[in-house]
């Protein structure tokens, strides 16, 4: 196996593994060090069935139950049907954002298998919070250390999926550090996004809408990044702890379509 980095700060392609067997335990932990240091690990060429991405979730941990996503794979609840085509009004992940972090314990990752891709476009951008908190300067990160933010999922899912049979319950939302400590490898990370996190609790709401346009603007610096281009076969594992991920949409009306499995994570933490 060999891992070659995408970008100095974000992302890594990983070379001469097949994802359809069982990971032995020396492989997985290999991944596991690699995903938290690299935020997100590439494959390419693999052919996988939802089964098969099913048990390369759960070598990294229970999967996650998505609680308002309405394209699901039928028989198989833990698996997400990410699709665009003519009829697309909303793609899943169309901003800045790290998955569910609404949630009080935030997914761990995302696997995505890409089956079908346009003729040209549908790259998946990803950028790294360590990088993002480690080029604030000292005093701002003393100050976001002690801070906390709301993630709502209520304002960001109610009448998103509408026309699909979206769920009626409520959603969840809950409160995270600004910074939080990546559990696997100790690294500071910048933990807001645009898509979930509303306002920094310990400020007045002027202030918490300035800083928080600031971080937003800051993580999407492209140093931080890289770019993803899908063929059919690739596969990518991103770590939500660490890492945010941009879809673009710029292939309409052309189709695009994977499949998702999720792994349950922890609850964020800060600890200097
Ligand atoms: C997502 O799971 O957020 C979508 C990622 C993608 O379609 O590239």
């Amino acid at each position: 196996m060999e891992i070659v980095k995408s970008t100095p700060h974000c992302g890594a392609e990983v070379r001469g593994i097949d994802l359809s067997r069982p990971l032995d335990d020396a492989t997985a932990s290999t991944l596991e060090a690699a995903l938290a240091e690299h935020c997100v690990l590439f494959f390419r060429g693999q052919s996988l069935t939802p089964e098969q991405q099913k048990a390369l979730g759960r070598r990294f941990g229970p999967l996650h139950l998505h609680p308002a996503y309405p394209d699901i794979l039928e028989g198989h609840p833990e698996i997400m049907v990410i699709r665009a085509d003519e009829n697309t009004k909303r793609i899943a992940g169309e901003d800045w954002h790290s998955d569910v972090s609404c949630d009080s314990e935030p997914p761990l990752g995302s696997i995505l298998y890409m089956q079908e891709v346009p003729p040209v476009g549908g790259d998946t951008l990803f950028a790294s919070m360590y990088a993002a908190y480690d080029a604030l300067s000292a005093p701002l990160r003393g100050f976001l250390a002690g801070l906390t933010a709301l993630h709502d999922g209520e304002s960001t899912y109610r009448g998103r999926y509408e026309g699909m049979k979206a769920s009626d319950r409520p959603y969840p939302s809950a409160e995270h550090p600004v910074v939080r400590t990546h559990p696997r490898s100790g690294r500071q990370a910048l933990f807001v996004n645009r898509i979930f996190t509303r306002r920094i609790v310990q400020l007045a709401p002027r202030e918490s809408d300035a800083l928080l346009a600031m971080l937003f603007q800051h993580v999407e610096t492209p140093e931080f990044q890289c770019r993803f281009h899908w063929a059919p076969g690739s596969v990518a594992f991103w770590d939500n702890r660490c890492a945010q991920h941009h879809a673009l949409w710029d292939y309409y009306p052309h189709r695009r379509r994977g499949l998702r499995v999720t792994i349950q994570g922890d609850r964020p933490y800060y600890r200097a």
